[in-house]
C-alpha cells in the first residue's frame, strides 16, 4: 500500500476484536509518530502507550463520563486493544499542530498494517482539566507537557467508508 492509498482507504474505526497487537505492530505505529516533522524539529511529542486492561484507561474514562455524562454503549477508545496518548510541551506554539501530524502519521501507519484507528480528542476535558497534574503523571509525560491527541488502535471488527467532501466547497485556486 503506497501512501495515497493509505491516506484514501483510512476512516474511522469505532469496533474492535479484542486481539492484541504485537510488539512489532506497536512498535512500527510508534515510530510513524516519531518520524513525523515537528516545527524547528524540537522533536517535543511524548507518546505514551496503554494496552487495554491498564487501569489508567478506566480513570480517563471515569473523568471524561465526570465531566461530560456517560456514553452508555462504548468507551472512549471503543474497547481497542491499544491507546497511545500523545502529550507535548505547553508552551510551544507548535505543539498542537505537531501533536495533529504525528497522530495522524500513526493512522496511516495503521491502515497500512491493516489496522483499524481513531483519533480520540473527547478526553481533552479530562485530561486538561483539574486532575491534569495527577494524569500527566500517571501518563509519564515530562514536566511542563500536557495532553494533545490520542489514538485507539486495533483489528477492525467493522468496516467503514472514508467520508465523503465537497472539493469544489473547500478549495480555491488562485489565479
Ligand atoms: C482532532 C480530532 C479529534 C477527534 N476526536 C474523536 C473522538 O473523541 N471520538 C471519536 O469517536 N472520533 C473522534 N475523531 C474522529 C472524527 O470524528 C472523524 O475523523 C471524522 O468524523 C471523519 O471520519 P473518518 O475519520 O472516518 O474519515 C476525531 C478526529 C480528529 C481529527
Amino acid at each position: 500500500m503506497n501512501a495515497t492509498e493509505a491516506i484514501e482507504k483510512r476512516s474511522s474505526t469505532r469496533s474492535y476484536t479484542p486481539e492484541p497487537l504485537t510488539e512489532d505492530e506497536v512498535r512500527a505505529l510508534l515510530r510513524a509518530g516519531l518520524a513525523a516533522p515537528t516545527a524547528t524539529n524540537r522533536q517535543e511529542l511524548h507518546f505514551s502507550v496503554l494496552r487495554s486492561g491498564n487501569a489508567l484507561l478506566q480513570r480517563i474514562e471515569d473523568e471524561k463520563n465526570r465531566l461530560r455524562g456517560a456514553r452508555p454503549d462504548k468507551n472512549f477508545y471503543y474497547d481497542a486493544p491499544l491507546v497511545i496518548i500523545i502529550g507535548a510541551e505547553s508552551s510551544f506554539r507548535w505543539s498542537p499542530v505537531d501533536a495533529g501530524i504525528a497522530v495522524e502519521n500513526i493512522a496511516l501507519a495503521a491502515e497500512e498494517l491493516g489496522l483499524g484507528s481513531v483519533i480520540i480528542g473527547c478526553i481533552y476535558d479530562a485530561l486538561c482539566g483539574e486532575k491534569a497534574g495527577y494524569f500527566n503523571h500517571a501518563l509519564g509525560f515530562p514536566d511542563g507537557y500536557a495532553y494533545e491527541i490520542a489514538i485507539a488502535v486495533g483489528h477492525k471488527a467493522a468496516e467503514k467508508q472514508p467520508h465523503t467532501f465537497d472539493f469544489d466547497k473547500q478549495v480555491t485556486f488562485l489565479p
